[in-house]
């Protein structure tokens, strides 16, 4: 092995060195990210399917709203316009069980947490 490999070696290894010790150290908290633009109730209530026929805004005016078979649909910005009690507990209510008979399918997949904040969420529209 000749000096100049023998130095090439010393400076791989001490490059090898120096990056073990750029180890990052926790120093604080991470920086606090930019305001999420979906807060979470309302992309349940978009992810789960329940603005194709409720409308973004909850008007009744959804994507699936004008299409025949589809019946009343109430505005859950108008708590006149409710069939089945305005409370959050009705709400959930009509949530994990549906309405027999209509297009209102009912939705025992969700959680008791994830009802409880998509029907707080629908209240909060009223
Ligand atoms: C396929 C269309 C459709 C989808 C999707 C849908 N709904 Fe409905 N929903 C209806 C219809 C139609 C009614 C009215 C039933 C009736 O005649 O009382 C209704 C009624 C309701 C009611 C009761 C309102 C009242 O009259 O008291 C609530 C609360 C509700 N939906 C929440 C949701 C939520 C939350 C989701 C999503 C998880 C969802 N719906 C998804 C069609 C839909």
């Amino acid at each position: 092995m000749n000096r100049f490999s023998l130095l090439l070696l010393l400076c791989i290894f001490i490059s090898f060195c120096q990056q073990a010790d750029e180890e990052p150290e926790v120093t604080s908290a991470p920086p606090i990210p930019p305001r999420v633009a979906v807060p979470f109730p309302e992309a349940m209530y978009i992810q789960n399917g329940c603005s194709a026929c409720h409308g973004e805004r909850g008007d009744g005016r959804g994507a699936l709203s004008g299409k025949p078979n589809m019946g009343y649909l109430p505005n859950f910005n108008e708590p006149s316009t409710y069939r089945n009690g305005t409370s959050i507990d009705k709400i959930s209510k009509s949530i994990v069980k549906g309405i027999p008979g209509t297009m209102m399918r009912a939705y025992p997949n969700l959680k008791s947490n994830e009802v409880k904040a998509i029907a707080e969420y629908i209240h909060k529209m009223q």
